[in-house]
C-alpha cells in the first residue's frame, strides 16, 4: 500500500458515512476526511453541543461537505435504539459506519445505563447494538464497510466470560484492553457470520498507535503526548479500512511504524487470541443476549 495517505482516499460522491464520536480526535479528523472526499457524513455524538460545534468545523473547514448531527449515546441502549431509527426513517442506505468512539482505562468502575462496566458497554457491547440495527442500511449496499477501531491495548485483554463486566474486580487498564480486544473478536466474527450468511458486509479492523486526542484526559497517562503522532496520521488505518478498494473482511490496519505507534498504515497482526473463534462466537452470543439486538444476514 506505499505511504498511504488521506490524498488517497478514493472520491466518496453518493455514499454515506456515519462515524460514532465524530466530535473529537480520530472521530474529528476521520469525519473530515470522508467530508472532503464527497462523502455524505452523519456526525454520531452523544453531546449536542460538542457535536454541533464539530459539525461547524466540519462546514468550515470543508465547504460545501455534506454533514449532519445525530444524537447517540453507546452508553444507552436506549440512546442507540434511538439513533438507528431515526437513521432508518431518512435514509435507505449506509455504506461505512466507523465504530470508532471510546473511553480508557476510567478510574473507578463505572456502568452504562444498562448496567455494563462502561468501557466494555461503550466500547464493545454499544457498537456491537449500532451495526446490528443498522444492518439493514448497511445490506443494502453492496459491500459497504463495518469498521472498528481498537488499540494495541488489545494486547493485555482477556475475555473472562464469568465476570465481563468487572463486578468482583475492577482493573482499569485490563478492563480497557478487554473492551479493544472485543472488538477484534466482533470484527473476525462479524466477517466470518457475513460471508456465512452471503452477505457483502466487509468487516475490518483498526488501530491508531498512539495519536494525540482527549483520550488520554481522563486517566493520569499523559506523559507522552510528545511521543504521539497528531490525530490526522492517527486516524489513516481507520480511514484505508473504510475506503481504501483492496481491503477484505477480516483485514486488520495499524500504523507501519515502530511497534505499529506511528507512520503510515499497513496490515498488521493481532494477539493470538483474537483469532479464537470459540471465543468469538461466545462473545457474540453474550452480546446478543445482554443487547437484545440480533443480526439477521442477507
Ligand atoms: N488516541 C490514541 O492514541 C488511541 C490509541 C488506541 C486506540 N484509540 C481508540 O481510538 C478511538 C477514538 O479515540 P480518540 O483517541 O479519538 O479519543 P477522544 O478524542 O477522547 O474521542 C473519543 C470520542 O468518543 C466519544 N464517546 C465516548 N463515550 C461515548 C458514548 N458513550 N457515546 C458516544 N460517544 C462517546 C467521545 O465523545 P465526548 O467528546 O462527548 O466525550 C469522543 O467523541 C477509541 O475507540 C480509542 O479506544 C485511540
Amino acid at each position: 500500500m506505499g505511504k498511504w495517505s488521506a490524498n488517497d482516499i478514493p472520491d466518496l460522491t453518493g455514499k454515506v458515512a456515519v462515524v460514532t464520536g465524530a466530535n473529537s480526535g480520530l472521530g474529528y479528523e476521520t469525519t473530515m476526511a470522508l467530508a472532503r472526499h464527497g462523502a455524505d457524513v452523519i456526525l454520531a455524538c452523544r453531546d449536542e453541543k460538542r457535536g454541533a460545534d464539530a459539525l461547524a468545523r466540519v462546514r468550515t473547514e470543508a465547504p460545501g461537505a455534506s454533514a449532519g448531527l445525530s444524537l447517540l449515546d453507546l452508553a444507552d441502549l436506549t440512546s442507540v435504539r434511538k439513533f438507528a431509527e431515526g437513521f432508518g426513517a431518512e435514509r435507505d442506505h449506509l455504506d461505512i459506519l466507523v465504530n470508532n468512539a471510546g473511553v480508557m482505562a476510567l478510574a473507578e468502575r463505572r456502568t452504562t445505563a444498562d448496567g455494563f462496566e462502561m468501557q466494555f458497554g461503550t466500547n464493545h457491547l454499544g457498537h456491537y447494538a449500532l451495526t446490528g440495527l443498522l444492518l439493514p442500511q448497511l445490506q443494502a449496499r453492496p459491500g459497504a464497510r463495518v469498521v472498528s477501531v481498537t488499540s494495541f491495548g488489545h494486547k493485555v485483554g482477556r475475555m473472562n466470560f464469568d465476570d465481563l463486566n468487572w463486578e468482583r474486580s475492577y482493573r482499569k487498564w485490563l478492563a480497557y484492553g478487554r473492551s479493544k480486544l472485543a472488538n477484534i473478536l466482533f470484527t473476525f466474527e462479524l466477517d466470518r457470520r457475513a460471508r456465512a450468511g452471503g452477505s457483502s458486509i466487509v468487516a475490518a479492523v483498526a488501530h491508531p498507535g498512539y495519536a494525540n486526542t482527549n483520550l488520554q484526559s481522563g486517566t493520569s497517562f499523559q506523559w507522552s503526548n510528545f511521543m504521539a503522532q497528531p490525530a490526522a496520521a492517527g486516524a489513516l488505518p481507520q480511514l484505508y479500512a473504510a475506503t481504501a478498494p483492496d481491503v477484505k473482511g477480516g483485514e486488520f490496519f495499524g500504523p507501519s511504524g515502530l511497534l505499529e505507534q506511528r507512520g503510515a498504515p499497513k496490515r498488521v497482526k493481532a494477539a493470538k487470541r483474537a483469532y479464537d473463534a470459540e471465543t468469538a462466537r461466545r462473545l457474540w452470543e453474550v452480546s446478543e443476549e445482554l443487547t437484545g439486538v440480533s443480526f439477521r444476514f442477507e
